[in-house]
């Protein structure tokens, strides 16, 4: 089990899943959720390494591994702490 922290709340997660559900049951706002809008840029606090690699709609926004989209964000384990 993973696990996504996000104003001092967290949830569980499956390992494996897209971030984008547990992100919004934690109040991240989404847009397109298709890593075009930007709605939703969140900052890796800690545990950026436990995320899915950047992708290209990620680098076309100019975000980095510490700086990511959440509609993009696959939690392959571990814990991940997110600001927002
Ligand atoms: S919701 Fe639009 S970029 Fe993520």
């Amino acid at each position: 089990m993973a696990r996504l922290v996000f104003n001092k709340r967290s949830v569980e997660v499956k390992d494996g899943e897209p971030m984008k559900e547990y992100a919004r049951e934690l109040g991240v706002a989404f847009g397109c959720e298709h890593g075009v809008c930007g709605t939703c840029q969140i900052d890796i606090v800690s545990g950026a390494e436990n995320l899915n690699a950047i992708n290209e709609a990620e680098e076309d926004m100019g975000r980095d591994r510490k700086h990511r989209l959440a509609c993009q964000c696959t939690i392959l384990h571990g814990n991940v702490e997110i600001r927002y």
